[in-house]
């Protein structure tokens, strides 16, 4: 097999969000030009991968689409790709599928914490995050990250802090993480849920970006960090990100432990969201398959590809620009303070008249100023243009 990624695939004809200036208004509130390069929404602009186009073109041809449930099939294809690509060892009992990633963290929310609780994210984070957990009227509790000499690590003394306050019940993990690009280490993640874990502080970890971890990196699931803290956690993930397909609404959930995965399912009820796509039980288990993966290892490739651009780039033209170097996701996390810009001032020569759409660093919270979030699973000569663009725009 060899993937074309340098391909362009009209998106405008489509309903998809990125394309369409007009909704990208809607998210950013200024208008934008029609030449626009979108990088700000994290999917990719690569076609999905044969091997589901093909399970959906099947699925179509079998005419009706009525309500459906996972079976076997679904079960088996979460369970070998969590092993395939983990190691980890996954009862089929464990696993409930959900609408996506976002949906299951408010769920498990609203099953685990009461108002007023706190839950714990570490910031600059994942917008949702804070967006649920003040909608649910939680409290964020902000264990925000610490740049050490580049790179981004966990502030395990406010974590200990924090984690015991008997009103904190929760932390939401990102791992890894979005957007700084850390891809956790095991030793990393012991120490966090040895802490959570001692204070009864529930971890429920968004693992969503796992499978798009560069070299010299290896992603760790929160389920083999110890098997003793397993009846305190709960992984969420999708193949969304990976393959291209978010579209299709392909979450799951992986709770071992009997009670939790109990207490999850009938909030999933309550609030009506154990609903699934008839498309996404065939995009998951084309995605989830030896096809898949070999597919996704091209991807990888790919991806790894436009790192180095981006990171040569900013050596050789906008050495004042300073990427955090990306150790997995399709997300590179820019600091312009260097340049002593404003966001404002960001904003307007980058999204506004650059017309290059990134997401504004405040948009994740603290640590997010003077920031910006680009998208590089986009062909390379359009992230080179946008590059250039950037260029001439903060000159
Ligand atoms: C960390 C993280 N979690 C979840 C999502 C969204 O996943 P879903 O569409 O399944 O809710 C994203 C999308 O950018 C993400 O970056």
């Amino acid at each position: 097999m060899s993937i074309n990624f340098d391909r362009h695939i009209d998106r405008k004809s489509t309903s998809d969000l990125k394309w369409h200036t007009s909704l990208v208004k809607g998210y950013l509130n200024v208008d934008i030009s029609e030449d626009m390069i979108p990088m700000w929404l994290a999917d990719t602009d690569f076609a999905c991968a044969p091997c589901i186009q093909k399970a959906l073109h099947d699925r179509v041809d079998k005419e009706i689409y009525g309500y459906c449930a996972p079976m076997k099939p679904f079960y088996d294809a979460v369970c070998w790709w969590q092993k395939e690509r983990f190691g980890v060892e996954t009862d089929p009992s464990w696993i409930t599928m959900c609408p996506t990633v976002v949906s299951s963290i408010n769920v498990a929310i609203r099953a685990f914490t009461n108002e007023g609780d706190g839950v714990i994210i570490q910031q600059p984070v994942y917008d949702p995050f804070a967006t649920i957990v003040k909608r649910t009227k939680r409290r964020v509790v902000d264990n925000g990250l610490k740049l050490e000499n580049g790179r981004y690590v966990m502030d395990y003394e406010l974590l200990e802090q924090q984690a015991s306050d008997p009103n904190t019940k929760m932390i939401v993990l990102c791992s890894p993480h979005n957007p700084v690009g850390r891809v956790w280490e095991k030793e990393e993640l012991k120490r966090l849920c040895e802490i959570c874990v001692r204070n009864h502080v529930l971890i429920v970890s968004d693992e969503i970006h796992a499978d798009i971890v560069y070299e010299g990196h290896v992603h760790t699931s929160i389920l083999n960090v110890d098997p003793a803290y397993r009846d305190q956690m709960i992984l969420l993930s999708a193949p969304g990100k990976t393959f291209n397909i978010p579209g299709l609404k392909t979450g799951y959930a992986i709770i071992p432990d009997k009670d939790l995965h109990h207490a999850f399912n009938e909030t999933q009820l309550d609030m009506s969201l154990d609903v699934r796509n008839t498309f996404a039980l065939e995009g998951l288990q084309a995605a989830y398959s030896p096809d898949g993966e070999a597919w996704m290892k091209e991807e990888l490739a790919y991806l790894q590809h436009n790192v180095e651009v981006i990171k040569n780039f900013l050596k050789d033209e906008m050495p004042e620009v300073t990427m955090i170097e990306p150790e997995g996701t399709f997300l590179c996390w820019l600091d312009f303070k260097k340049l002593g810009y404003s966001d404002q001032e960001l904003m307007k020569r980058i999204i506004i008249d650059a017309a290059v759409v990134c997401v504004p660093g405040p948009w994740f919270g603290n640590g997010g100023q003077q920031h910006l979030r680009l998208n590089i699973g986009v062909p390379t000569d359009l992230l080179l243009e946008a590059l250039n663009r950037i260029k001439t725009a903060i000159q």
